[in-house]
């Protein structure tokens, strides 16, 4: 089965770490967005992965390459963004003339997929749309469905405050759905073409039980990574990183990986000094080091290849890939965008977001909740 993941858009909620990479790239737990995702998608079977992209594409064009973890992966170039609707349109040669999978592409969760494509296949719907349940819904779709599980109502960003059940932005569709959408103009899924077929009676929902994040924002980036964190404790001493990741290379080859070995493998291979100190828990990234007398969480999360200097004290932060901190920084509760530079004896204020491919100086001083720009 082939999946289309709708990429496109500005991401402008994630201003500035959005400005330099796209989405997909994001490090969820240290892991790119992308590889968490065409991860969930082939534990379903669904290998064959259309990114339907424009802003940034160049980029992810030439970071993520024709194959991820043995899924084959095309792209879809808009010139000019299509909103959710117009790239499932555009990309309507590259499907196959059966049910495919859309998903948004700032979506992280453990969303049985196996069977909700069951359950579309037995039911007689042309759609079937993946639900779950927050507390707010106002920046969602939200969605009523009948006793027999059909979905009555879609209602994108409502102004219901109450616990209720929302589109979760995964969606199974029939062939047919395409030519419901205007070719080459920008077209919204939620506000045009659901509400078309819940007239005809023709979505059905179907019902996630698990975590589900859309890291579309700030504070829901971080309390995704805050959350899944805590969920998986990979280990990371040199010698067991070593034999885990053979392990898990062969566990590869024999099928698909769960989202636990996805992160054990990515942590193969940090280099820490026996005296750095790691307060659990901390996610250490492939190719990370960590120098003498560095110090190290508790919720710290450092991409691949982030190097932290001697002295240096990273807490409660995530570190986007290739970024050094040099000797005796201070690192609380910030954010730190990709190949970025910290000058010796720093301090980062909590809150404080430094964008991808800036230079700080030596000895700055950071503000609380400060935005440093490149
Ligand atoms: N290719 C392409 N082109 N993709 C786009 C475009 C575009 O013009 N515009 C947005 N997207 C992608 C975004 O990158 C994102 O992955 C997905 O479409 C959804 O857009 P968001 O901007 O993230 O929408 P949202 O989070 O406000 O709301 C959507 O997701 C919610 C669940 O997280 C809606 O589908 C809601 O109904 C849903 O509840
Ligand atoms: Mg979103």
């Amino acid at each position: 089965m082939k999946a289309i993941i709708l990429a496109g858009g500005y991401a402008t909620r994630l201003r500035p770490l959005s400005c330099s990479n796209p989405k997909l790239l994001f490090p969820i737990v240290g892991v790119p967005l992308i590889d968490h995702m065409v991860n969930w998608l082939g534990e379903a079977g669904v290998d064959d992965i259309i990114l339907a992209v424009n802003h940034l594409s160049d980029r992810l064009r030439t970071e993520i390459g024709p194959e991820r973890l043995g899924s084959r992966i095309t792209f879809s170039i808009e010139e000019n963004p299509l909103g959710t609707a117009g790239p499932i349109r555009l990309a309507k040669d590259q499907l196959d003339d059966e049910p495919f999978v859309v998903v948004n592409g700032d979506i992280v969760s453990d969303f049985d997929l196996k069977h909700m494509i069951k359950s579309h296949e037995s039911s007689s719907a042309k759609a079937t749309i993946g639900l779950t349940t927050v507390r707010d819904p106002r920046p969602y779709g939200t969605v009523d469905t009948n006793n027999s599980g059909m979905i009555t109502k879609f209602e994108e960003k409502s102004k219901v405050r109450k616990r209720h059940e929302i589109n979760a932005g995964v969606y199974i569709l029939d062939p047919s759905v395409i030519q419901l959408i205007p070719p080459a103009i920008a077209c919204s899924m939620e506000r045009m073409i659901f509400p078309k077929l819940v007239e005809e009676n023709q979505i059905w929902g179907w019902k996630h039980a698990g975590y589900w994040y859309d890291i579309g924002t700030i504070p829901e980036y971080l309390r995704a990574n805050k959350e899944l964190l805590k969920h998986y404790r990979p280990k990371r001493t040199l010698k067991t990183a070593h034999e885990e990741a053979t392990t898990t290379v062969q566990r590869e080859a024999a099928g698909q990986m769960s989202g636990s070995q996805l992160l054990e493998r990515r942590s193969a291979h940090a280099e820490t000094n026996p005296s750095a100190t790691i307060k659990e828990p901390c996610y250490v990234g492939e190719g990370s080091v960590l120098h003498r007398g560095a110090s190290l969480g508790p919720g710290a999360i450092l991409s691949r290849g982030v190097a932290v200097d001697g002295g240096t004290r990273v807490r409660d932060s995530i570190i986007f890939e290739y970024t050094s901190l040099g000797r005796n920084c201070v690192v609380e509760g910030a954010i730190i965008g990709e190949r970025v530079s910290i000058g010796a004896g720093t301090r980062i204020g909590r809150g404080a977001i430094i964008a991808g491919e800036v230079n700080v100086p030596s000895h700055s001083l950071i503000k609380q909740k400060a935005v440093i720009l490149n």
